[in-house]
Order: structure tokens, then C-alpha cells, then sequence
């Protein structure tokens, strides 16, 4: 199959669960407005029906969903340029996953890391839904025809699958009908680590606020977190080489990086062989100028949920009419009488 064939169309979700984070940031929505920017066609989906894959209280839910969408368009995207939208208003989400559930194989998903790092020791007690969650991200992608994903380094074993569910769709019934989407996982932060522990991951989950800086952690908070941040006594290396066995100074290097659009060459060129004590402060400032802005318009927008709700119904309306038609093909591809219009 040549992916030429699909014209470009980007599609990415966050789980509306809280925390977002300045990994989700990072890894994710600045590029989703750098894609954007692009002038690419962009979908973005705040994926409540994954988020429900363990419990959600209703109201925290709701909440969340509508700041998640705030922290979108505060990072800059635009709803009149992407399509955003909460993934439950879009039907076609979870019809797809219901033939995607029936291409995959139970093989495949057992492998899925996430998958046994949430439902940890006690598997037998975790949903369906989040044994079969790579099913309906693979549905969320597909039923767009999307063709580029960017995501964090933490979502490539998902988007392998999805990319395996398309070809063995496409082979199973002989036909090119789904693209074999390509992850974007690029740039210096597709893995920011927490501000305690450079060996595991910034999460939404970390009991500790202090691993973590939330985009609506005012600038106070980023400046005292930043200082905070676990490190070691030596200074900045000048070369990449001696960031190697250092994960904390390196990810506070590719947390300056990301935040500057620079390289990490050229952050250890700028502030190689600095301590921490200057190296933090110039961090902690970075991130305030960079982040506050973010912060003071989540606040602003959610003074107002009636817009938010209404930009995200429009968003649903516009996916909907991208995804009915291949959701109907998809249909009819399998056999099923009545999805072939008349
Ligand atoms: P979620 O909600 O856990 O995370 C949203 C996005 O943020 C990225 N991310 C990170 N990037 C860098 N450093 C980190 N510490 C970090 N933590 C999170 C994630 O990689 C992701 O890009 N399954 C997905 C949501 C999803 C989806 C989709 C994504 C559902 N359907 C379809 C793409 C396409 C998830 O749980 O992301």
C-alpha cells in the first residue's frame, strides 16, 4: 500500500483524567498547534470513553473534559483550524472499535504494556474496556483515515498495533481501505520524566505534585517545583555524551530544550558547565514566561463552560461528517446489508 495514496490528515486524543502535565504539553499539544500551524488538516479528541477504562467520578469527568479542552486551545489551537471534540459525541468511535475488536487478535493485546502496567497485579479486576482500549485508539484514528499521529514515546506500542490492525483489516477483506498511519514521535521531550525520579515517567497518576508541573500551576508553583527538582552535584556537561548516566540533569536539559525549540546541543552550548543553582532559576523563568500564559487562559476560558461546550459540539458535528461516510464503507466492505447508500 502506498501511504501517498491518503491525502495527510493528523489525529491525536488526551484522556481527559486530570493533572494535564507539562509532559502532555510538551510531547503533546505544542506540536498538536505546531501540526496545525503546519496548515495540516487536524483532529483533536478529548478521549472520555478511554478515561472511563477505570473509574471516573461524573462530575470530576466533566470538569476535566472541559479543562482539557481550555488547555488546548491555550496552547494555541485554534477550533476554527482543528476539529476538537470529546470522542463519546462521535458514534463511530466505538462502532469501529467493535470491528477492530473483532480483527484483533487476543495475542496482540496481551502483549500491551499499558495495559498490565495499570492493571497491575490484580488483572483479573481490571474492565474489558482497558483490556480492549488499544482497540478503540485504534478506532479513533482510523475512522478518519488519518494518516500521522503525534504522540509521547510512551504511546508507540499502541500506535504499532493500530498500524497492525490496519494492514491485517486491508489484507483480510483484499482491500487499500485504511492507511498504515505514521506516529510522530520526535523532538527532545517524547518522554519527560518526573521532577522526583529520572527513571520514571511525568504522570498524570504520580501521587507526588511535586513530580510533576500542571498547566494550571500558577507561576509561584512551576518557579518552586523547578527548584525542587531532584538532581546531582555536578554542573551541566558541555557535550550530549555526559548527559548518559545523569537522567535527571538530562531531562531538566530537554525540558529547557523543548520549551526553546532548541537542540540539546545547543542548550549544553548555552549553558554547559553551569550548576544547578544557575542553571534551575534560568529553568524555573523559562518555564513561567512560557507556561503562565497557559495557566491564566485555562482560568479565563473556564469562566465560561457554555463556550466551551458549544466549540466542542461544533467539533463533534464537523468529525462526524469525516467519520460517517468511512465507518459506512467500512460496513459495506465487511458485508453488512444496508451500509451501502442508495
Ligand atoms: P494520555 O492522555 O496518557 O497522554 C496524552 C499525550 O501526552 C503524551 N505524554 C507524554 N509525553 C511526554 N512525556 C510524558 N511524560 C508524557 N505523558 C504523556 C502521551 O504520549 C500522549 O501523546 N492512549 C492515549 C490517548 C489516545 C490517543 C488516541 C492518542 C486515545 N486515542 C488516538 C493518539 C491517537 C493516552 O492515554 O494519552
Amino acid at each position: 500500500m502506498t501511504e501517498a495514496a491518503f491525502t495527510p490528515r493528523v489525529f491525536s486524543g488526551i484522556q481527559p483524567s486530570g493533572n494535564l502535565h507539562l509532559g502532555n504539553y510538551l510531547g503533546a499539544l505544542k506540536r498538536f498547534a505546531e501540526a496545525q500551524d503546519k496548515g495540516l488538516e487536524t483532529l483533536y479528541c478529548m478521549v472520555d470513553l478511554h478515561a472511563v477504562t477505570v473509574w471516573q467520578d461524573p462530575a470530576a469527568l466533566r470538569h476535566a473534559t472541559r479543562e482539557l479542552a481550555a488547555g488546548f486551545i491555550a496552547s494555541g489551537l485554534d477550533p476554527a483550524r482543528s476539529i476538537l471534540f470529546n470522542q463519546s459525541q462521535v458514534a463511530e468511535h466505538t462502532q469501529m472499535a467493535w470491528v477492530f475488536n473483532c480483527v484483533t487478535r487476543m495475542g496482540w493485546m496481551q502483549r500491551m504494556t499499558q495495559f498490565k502496567d495499570k492493571a497491575g497485579k490484580n488483572a483479573q479486576n481490571a474492565s474489558l474496556g482497558l483490556f480492549a482500549y488499544p482497540a478503540l485508539m485504534a478506532a479513533d484514528i482510523l475512522t478518519y483515515h488519518a494518516t500521522h499521529v503525534p504522540v509521547g514515546e510512551d504511546q508507540k506500542q499502541h500506535l504499532e498495533l493500530t498500524r497492525d490492525i490496519a494492514m491485517k483489516f486491508n489484507h483480510d477483506y483484499g482491500v487499500d481501505f485504511f492507511p498504515v498511519p505514521e506516529p510522530v514521535i520526535e523532538g527532545t521531550a517524547t518522554r519527560v520524566m518526573s521532577l522526583r525520579d529520572g527513571a520514571s515517567k511525568m504522570s498524570k497518576s504520580d501521587p507526588s505534585d511535586m513530580s510533576r508541573i500542571n498547566l494550571t500551576d500558577d507561576a509561584d508553583t512551576i518557579a518552586k517545583k523547578i527548584r525542587k527538582a531532584k538532581t546531582d552535584p555536578a554542573p551541566l556537561p558541555s557535550e550530549i555524551v555526559g548527559l548518559a548516566d545523569r537522567p535527571e540533569a538530562r531531562n531538566l536539559v530537554n525540558i529547557y530544550a523543548a520549551l526553546t525549540d532548541q537542540s540539546v546541543d545547543q542548550v549544553l552550548r548555552e549553558c554547559g558547565a553551569m550548576p544547578f543553582s544557575a542553571f534551575k532559576p534560568r529553568l524555573a523563568d523559562l518555564a513561567v514566561e512560557k507556561l503562565a500564559p497557559i495557566s491564566a487562559e485555562m482560568a479565563r476560558l473556564m469562566q465560561d463552560v457554555a463556550e466551551i461546550d458549544r466549540i466542542l459540539a461544533d467539533g463533534a458535528r464537523r468529525a462526524r461528517a469525516l467519520a460517517a461516510p468511512i465507518l459506512r464503507q467500512t460496513y459495506d466492505i465487511m458485508g453488512m446489508v444496508g451500509a451501502r447508500e442508495v
